[in-house]
């Protein structure tokens, strides 16, 4: 089945269900409200459809225009978590009431999976439960799963300039969802992924107990450090650990277009940055522009300029780093030049703000790489990547921390021996089902055309770059073992196995269940 008919079946699906139900149990919402009122003594966290405010509230994070559209399913409730009992109420009322949860931290799946679902589902909106509180004495910082990574940043320089978390770039992402899938960011050469660096969780399971490390088990805390959460539970909290860094850092950005031999500089990047001191990353942005390449190499060392330049020019003086490129600063400003704003913005800019609707449609994908791509390779990348100027891509270094992590440490199993990870992004800004054929048919495309420069056997993938066409040979229906084996063993390789087994032991009726979570093993 070609991807266009694969849209539409699907689409044909989501229309049937929202409007005849013909499958499916009708969602009991009032006896939803009933019960969960019962619990609580109150509803007024939940904002159903009559609401006012229910159409800003599902909107408020949701970060991609293909999931805003008058035809994408919308949930019978969405209940504000504002405590722990908040989730528990909804976990029992919605299940048993025959009504799906989908979990939202910070919305920024691509794909929607927080906040679309192809049955009648509520959403358990975690966005105000976000208290981060850090321990500077213990090293340690609690932090709520509505939590913003970029509060999380502010949060720690309130207390210290020299500790920090490693964790993503873009500020607004959520500690629920990010966490849960991996979380890496320019501290992982150095540190590992926010995975590597967390020591407990709270999570309320299928039964609507409310769980810590000690009472889910060391399994289940091993699950949801990289497995996705949703398949798991809800999760309402971390405790992390918190990793030195210098009171100041270095960043630099240096760009080439292909006149001034990008090829070749991206070349010899293939073969340094995995190997570079890890208090050096080393990222690389391709970009369009005017129908052009130009790359970005955008570069953070844990350390003095002094010591910055003669390091790069020693093993990759093809980048010419001048000091002229690089700025001193602490560490919690980095984090804001890494997302893109001006030098000397004040640290506020990283708490959460009242933000703009989606402007853009987008579609990611994302890819490792394990033998560097050769000259020919890059040259045709850039080639396919000037068909349109809607595309540009993340190449980040592995290597130093990241390979010595044993695989089955954590459920993420891309560690030793891959070079870099690239994130592939395609967006578009016109409306209507031709742009979108359009740029989904290329960003498919361009998948199909990497294949002989990436991972294979499996190829690999990366969970939190959340792409539904990984594994997707006939459907998205995660029931079936088999199935959900194809994308299972792409996220998580040998790991798959195991996180069944934590599942099957913790939610063997299935519920927190979604296009792309872990199926029990019912046999
Ligand atoms: C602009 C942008 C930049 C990004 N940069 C990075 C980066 O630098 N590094 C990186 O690793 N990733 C990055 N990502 C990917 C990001 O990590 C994932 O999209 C991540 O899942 C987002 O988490 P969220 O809570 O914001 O999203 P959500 O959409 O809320 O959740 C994502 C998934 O996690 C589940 N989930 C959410 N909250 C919980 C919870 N409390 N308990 C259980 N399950 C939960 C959801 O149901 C869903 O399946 C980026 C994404 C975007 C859009
Ligand atoms: C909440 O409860 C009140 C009182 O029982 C009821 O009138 C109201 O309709 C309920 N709200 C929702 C959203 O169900
Ligand atoms: C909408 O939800 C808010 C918050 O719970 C509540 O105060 C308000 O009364 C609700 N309005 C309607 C019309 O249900
Ligand atoms: C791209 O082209 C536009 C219009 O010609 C021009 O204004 C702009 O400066 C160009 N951008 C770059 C980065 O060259
Ligand atoms: C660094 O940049 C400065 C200012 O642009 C320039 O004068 C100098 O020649 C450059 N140094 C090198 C080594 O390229
Ligand atoms: C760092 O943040 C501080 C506090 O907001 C701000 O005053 C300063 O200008 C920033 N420095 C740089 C180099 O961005
Ligand atoms: C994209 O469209 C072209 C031309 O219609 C078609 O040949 C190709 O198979 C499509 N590719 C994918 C991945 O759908
Ligand atoms: C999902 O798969 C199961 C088992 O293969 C099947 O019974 C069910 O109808 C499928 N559901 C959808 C929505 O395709
Ligand atoms: C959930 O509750 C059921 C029924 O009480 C029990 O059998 C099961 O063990 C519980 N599940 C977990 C994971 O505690």
């Amino acid at each position: 089945m070609g991807w266009f008919s694969f849209f539409l079946a699907s689409l044909t699906i989501v229309l049937s269900v929202s409007q005849a139900n013909s499958h499916y149990q009708p969602p009991n919402t009032k006896q939803f409200l009933a019960c969960f009122e019962t619990y609580l003594s109150s509803n007024e966290s939940v904002i159903t459809p009559g609401n006012a405010s229910y159409t800003s509230l599902l909107n408020l994070h949701i970060h991609n225009k293909r999931f805003k559209t008058q035809n994408t399913p919308k949930p019978v409730a969405i209940v504000l978590v504002r405590s722990e009992s908040h989730v528990q109420a909804t976990v029992r009322c919605a299940r048993s009431n025959g009504i799906q949860v989908r979990i939202r931290s910070g919305g920024h799946d691509y794909e929607g999976l927080s906040y679309v679902s192809d049955v009648p589902f509520v959403i358990v909106d975690m966005f105000p439960l976000s208290i981060v509180n850090v321990d500077v004495g213990t090293g340690n910082a609690y932090v709520q799963a509505g939590a913003t990574v970029g509060q999380i940043y502010y949060e720690i320089a309130q207390q210290s300039k020299v500790h920090a978390f490693p964790a993503g770039v873009c500020l607004s992402l959520g500690a629920g969802g990010h966490f849960s899938g991996g979380g890496y960011g320019n501290l992982m050469r150095k540190y590992g992924l926010s995975v590597d660096n967390i020591i407990d969780a709270n999570m309320v399971d299928a039964n609507g107990t409310f769980l810590n490390r000690k009472s889910m088990g060391e399994d289940v805390f091993w699950a949801i450090r990289g497995g996705g959460g949703a398949s798991f539970g809800v999760i309402t909290s971390w405790t992390i650990k918190l990793v030195p860094v210098p009171p100041q850092v270095t960043v630099f950005k240096v760009k080439k277009s292909v006149k001034a031999d990008a090829t070749g500089v991206v070349y010899r990047w293939q073969e340094v940055a995995p190997k570079l001191d890890r208090d050096l990353f080393i990222r690389v942005e391709p970009e369009v522009v005017n129908g052009t390449v130009i790359v970005s190499f955008i570069g953070q060392y844990l350390g003095p300029v002094e010591r910055l330049i003669p390091l790069v020019n020693g093993v990759f003086p093809e980048l010419a780093l001048n000091r002229s490129d690089c700025t001193v600063m602490p560490w919690v400003n980095s984090t804001l030049f890494w997302a893109d704003f001006p030098i000397g913005t004040p640290i506020q800019a990283l708490l959460p703000t009242s933000r703009e609707p989606p402007t853009i449609y987008s579609k990611g994908k994302s890819d490792y790489v394990k033998t560097p791509i050769p000259k020919e390779g890059i040259k045709k990348i850039w080639d396919f990547m000037t068909k349109y100027n809607n595309i540009w891509m993340q190449w980040n270094p592995y290597g130093g921390r990241m390979g010595e992590i044993s695989p089955s440490a954590t459920p993420f199993p891309h560690r030793a021996g891959n070079l870099f990870l690239i994130q592939y992004f395609v967006f578009w800004k016109e409306d209507g089902p031709e742009a979108y054929n359009r740029f989904m048919n290329y960003s498919r495309s361009f998948y199909e055309f990497m294949t002989p420069f990436v991972s294979r056997s499996p190829r690999e993938a990366f969970l939190n770059y959340r792409d539904i066409d990984v594994g997707a040979k006939h459907a998205s229906n995660s029931t079936s073992l088999k199935d959900a084996s194809l994308y299972g063993t792409k996220f998580f390789k040998e790991n798959f196995d195991r996180l069944v087994k934590v599942k099957t032991m913790i939610d063997p009726d299935n519920f927190f269940t979604y296009e792309q979570s872990i199926p029990p093993n019912s046999g």
